[in-house]
């Protein structure tokens, strides 16, 4: 089973996220992609199909939070919320449980209830009496109502009745029907069988029909989460001191059982169930004895610890209805990794507990405002570049400072670099950014590429284990290379470089992170080596790289370059650096499945295509000459040229043609997409207006990387 925990996922953007969790086995390759490329969002059409008058659909946040076990099993939640602090809660929350096994969940039955309501009755008592007589022949008219639900091992399992009296004192009868949905919903399914019984029902009470559909009232589908904690005493304390109050002040009650239903709503949403249902349910449960209540038990146990237990009223579904329809739902559910409705509920009823422990920790210790401030900080410090390694240092440092601001947060990461020098080796490595000749170069035509100088640096500390933020599998591929398997050093990786957008992030961290083991240990390895040692873990990382990538990291020289059979450069000195400026946004293009988009096309009219890679090459070679040169007008007409070609052979998107027009019209003399395209980022020649085109990129939301720091200094 694969583990859930995943940690530092808050540092990562969102496309890195993403990336992480298909590595980890979370998200299948298929609904990777459709996260990245937005197809999971609802369209208007599919939601016009849903309800009535719609006029387009409406986004909210879709997070995860990782860690959790229950009953054994491994869960990531997925979570659909607007509100800060409930993802990162949940996520804490679930960290420390797994110390005492996680959360275990129990449950009897998992029946939906449905009701049909008679009134005008002459005799209650004849009523009630006839349809317990009836109730063999009713659940057998009930059943088939729904023959494949009774193959499918559901189907009636009950029918009850209770009397009333109704506020004129005259007699009501409601009968109920409990239905085993298994695991569907079952709102319709039991809708219709209480409409196929309410006829025959109301002439066994020889009285009229009121009503005829389902109860929200789930409490035919109870489940019962605990869990266990181990903290410091008064943290116990105090937990349960504010359950307690919650307990007995139906106004507190209410806000500690919002905070429940916090998680739970967002997971039932996130998985396409009706949350109003569920939310309905809870709090009618919570006023079972007659007093709304807190839906939460803890105590402490005679070890001392922590132990909280919730029961919740939970029907929900893994097929039909929203699931069927909505795309986001259907992905929700599959990253839980549920198997069927039963496990659903647990999980929801486990969120549920776990959300309530972390707002009552919060509260009951330093308060809900320092969460939300803790959390304000750390995006203010991911969004300043805090590196790893400093990162809680930032953000601690940032909330003490009480102004966290960019500002702030840039002046801390300042200082922290300067005091906080690494111990022991230390290195860095280029990226890189294709200037001319990207997907010509597959097919043996020349490309011209410079490098990114100095855009990841690496940090090794001594460490009485390894640690780093880096795949395992990656770390593992390098240190295996460079005969270091049992290092014991913490890693720390500061890089300027987005990661999956065509700019050797990739490569650049395994160069710098070879140079910092050779400086470390004294491995004595040169250049070649070093290029060789990173190749092997780009290999594991792309599949078949075409090398280029380790080759510009390592070197940190322009060069142009081919491959026919091997791989050929040829490195260029140059008189000026060029003043290059990298934009991206959210986009993100896969390069294996680009160049294969393109070979199909290819194959399907290859004169032309081949046409089309021949001008690419001859920009490329021409290119070379005009960049050694600082012939800028020149160069940047090629870019545009070789823009052009890209668009032509089906790898630009709109997001990249916005940010190429923008660049463009800010003065660039040459502004064209880099790397694979499909997404990923753009390069723009900006003699004498890079602050201008840098400012228009920014002010229209796209990142940005200058190469050209003497004009911006
Ligand atoms: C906020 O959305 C939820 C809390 O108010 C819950 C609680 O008070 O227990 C923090």
């Amino acid at each position: 089973m694969t583990d859930s925990r995943i940690s530092g996922l808050y540092r990562l953007d969102v496309a890195e996220r993403i990336a992480r969790l298909e590595e980890l086995g979370w998200l299948a390759p298929a609904d990777a992609a459709r996260l990245r490329e937005g197809r999971c969002v609802l369209s208007a059409a599919a939601a016009d199909r849903m309800i009535e008058n719609v006029v387009g659909v409406f986004g909210l946040p879709f997070a995860i939070a990782p860690n959790f076990i229950v009953n054994g099993r491994e869960h990531i939640v997925p979570l659909v919320v607007e509100e800060p602090s409930i993802t990162a809660g949940l996520s804490a929350a679930a960290a420390l449980a797994r110390a005492t096994g996680g959360f275990e969940v129990e449950s009897d039955t998992s029946l939906r209830l449905g009701q049909v309501h008679v009134t005008d009755m002459a005799d209650a008592d004849h009523a009630v009496g006839a349809v317990h007589g009836a109730k063999a022949a009713l659940i057998e008219a009930a059943n088939a109502v729904h023959p494949r639900l009774v193959e499918r091992g559901g189907g009636v399992r009950d029918v009850e009745v209770r009397l009333f009296a109704l506020p004129d004192n005259k007699p009501l009868v409601a009968v109920h029907v409990l239905v085993d949905t298994c695991d569907a919903m079952g709102a319709n399914l039991v809708n219709s069988i209480c409409e196929a019984l309410a006829p025959e029902i109301a002439n066994l009470c020889r009285g009229r029909v009121a009503l005829r559909i389902l109860s929200n009232l789930a409490d035919r589908s109870l489940f019962t989460a605990r869990v266990r904690y181990a903290l410091p005493a008064d943290e116990c304390d105090a937990i349960v001191a504010a359950n307690d109050i919650a307990l007995v002040d139906p106004y507190r009650a209410t806000t500690h059982n919002k905070g429940v239903m916090n998680g739970v709503d967002a997971l039932a949403i996130a998985t396409g169930n009706d949350w109003r249902a569920i939310e309905a349910g809870a709090h009618a449960f919570a006023a079972a004895s007659g007093r709304y209540q807190a839906l939460t038990r803890w105590q402490v146990d005679a070890d001392g610890r922590l132990v909280g237990e919730i029961k919740l009223p939970l029907k929900v579904g893994t097929v039909g209805g929203t699931l069927a329809n909505n795309p986001a739902a259907a992905l929700g559910l599959a990253l839980t990794g549920v198997q069927n409705a039963r496990e659903l509920a647990e999980l929801m009823a486990a969120v549920g507990l776990a959300q309530n422990f972390a707002a009552l920790r919060a509260l009951a210790t330093s308060g809900i405002q320092a969460g939300h401030m803790k959390l304000h900080a750390r995006s203010v410090a991911a969004a300043a570049g805090a590196p790893d390694g400093l990162f809680d240092k930032v953000v601690e440092r940032l909330i003490e400072s009480g102004d966290i601001k960019a500002w702030k947060a840039s002046e801390i990461i300042a200082e922290l670099k300067k005091s906080d020098a690494p111990q022991a080796g230390f290195a860095q490595a280029a990226g890189k950014v294709i200037l001319l000749g990207e997907h010509g170069v597959v097919y043996g035509r020349h490309a011209l590429a410079v490098p990114i100088p100095g855009a990841v640096r690496v940090a090794l500390r001594a460490a009485d284990e390894l640690s780093h933020d880096l795949p395992d599998a990656f770390v593992a591929c390098l240190l295996e290379a460079l005969g270091t398997a049992d290092a014991n050093v913490r890693i720390d990786v500061d890089s300027d470089l987005p990661f999956g957008k065509g700019l050797g992030s990739s490569a650049a961290i395994a160069v710098a992170v070879a140079r910092a083991f050779n400086e470390h240990f004294d491995l004595g390895l040169d250049d070649a080596r070093i290029n060789d040692v990173a190749f092997a873990s780009e290999k594991l990382a792309h599949g078949v790289p075409s090398g280029i990538d380790n080759t510009l990291s390592t070197y940190a020289r322009p060069l142009l370059f081919s491959r026919d059979e091997e791989l050929r450069f040829d490195f260029l000195d140059l008189d000026h650096p060029p003043p290059l400026l990298i934009a991206w946004g959210d986009e993100t293009g896969r390069t294996s499945e680009l160049v294969a988009a393109v070979r199909a096309r290819r194959e399907a009219a290859p004169e032309q295509f081949d046409a089309v890679f021949d001008q690419m090459d001859a920009l490329a070679r021409d290119g070379a000459g005009h960049l050694a040169a600082g012939n800028w007008t020149a160069l940047g007409a090629a870019m545009n040229l070789c823009h052009g070609l890209l668009n032509a052979i089906g790898v630009s998107t709109p997001g990249l043609e916005h940010m190429v027009t923008l660049a463009r019209q800010s003065g660039a003399a040459g502004a064209k997409l880099t790397g694979a395209g499909g997404g990923g980022a753009i390069v723009a020649l900006c003699p004498g207006c890079i602050n201008e085109v840098d400012e228009a990129l920014r002010a229209a939301g796209y990142q940005t990387l200058s190469l050209a720091k003497e004009e911006n200094a």
